[in-house]
């Protein structure tokens, strides 16, 4: 295996605790959990279950179909990228949720941007790569 696909899904099993570790404590501190519900969120879909597409995904469609990764540069820079965006995503939204920081909004758009780009970034590089046989 890869690398970086081998990072792809030890990136997605760290969020997967860290999601859960979030939907515990939501429950243990009810008052502020609607700060992170879109942290939980995010970090169980974006962070475990895409990060595992992206991994599992790279590994084998490329198999599937029969040929190489379109661009193996591009799946290791949106490595960079996806996690870049997550935990910026993670770390701003209860801050920005509270509407009383603007640069943690700005941060929240920045690392929602970065987020974007790495999906579009897969999907370039997916979409590329897979071909009838
Ligand atoms: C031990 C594991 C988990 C705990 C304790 C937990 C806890 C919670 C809590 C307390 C909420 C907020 C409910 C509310 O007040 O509306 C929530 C929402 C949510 N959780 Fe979890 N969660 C867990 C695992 C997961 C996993 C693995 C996923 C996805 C793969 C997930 C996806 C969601 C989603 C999508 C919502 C938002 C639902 C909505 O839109 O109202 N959770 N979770
Ligand atoms: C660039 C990527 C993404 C961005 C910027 C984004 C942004 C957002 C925003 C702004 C919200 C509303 C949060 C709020 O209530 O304040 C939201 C909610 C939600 N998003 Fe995403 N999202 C992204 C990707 C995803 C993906 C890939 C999934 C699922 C696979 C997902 C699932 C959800 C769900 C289930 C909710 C509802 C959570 C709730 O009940 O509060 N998002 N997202």
């Amino acid at each position: 295996m890869e690398p970086v696909v081998v990072w792809y899904i030890r990136m997605s099993l760290i969020y997967f605790v860290a999601g859960v570790i979030t939907g515990f404590g939501m429950l243990l501190w009810p008052e502020v959990s609607g700060y992170y519900i879109p942290v939980h969120v995010h970090l169980n879909l974006m962070g475990f279950m895409a990060m595992m597409i992206y991994g599992v995904g790279y590994h084998i469609l490329p198999k599937f179909s029969g040929s190489l990764i379109y661009s193996p540069r591009i799946m290791k820079v949106q490595f960079w990228i996806a996690n870049a965006g997550l935990i910026g995503m993670a770390a701003s939204w209860p801050f920005a949720g509270r509407g009383d920081c603007p640069l943690s909004e700005t941060a929240l758009l920045a690392s929602a941007l970065l987020s974007s780009i790495a999906v579009a970034l897969f999907a370039f590089n997916i979409l590329k790569t897979v071909k009838s046989v």
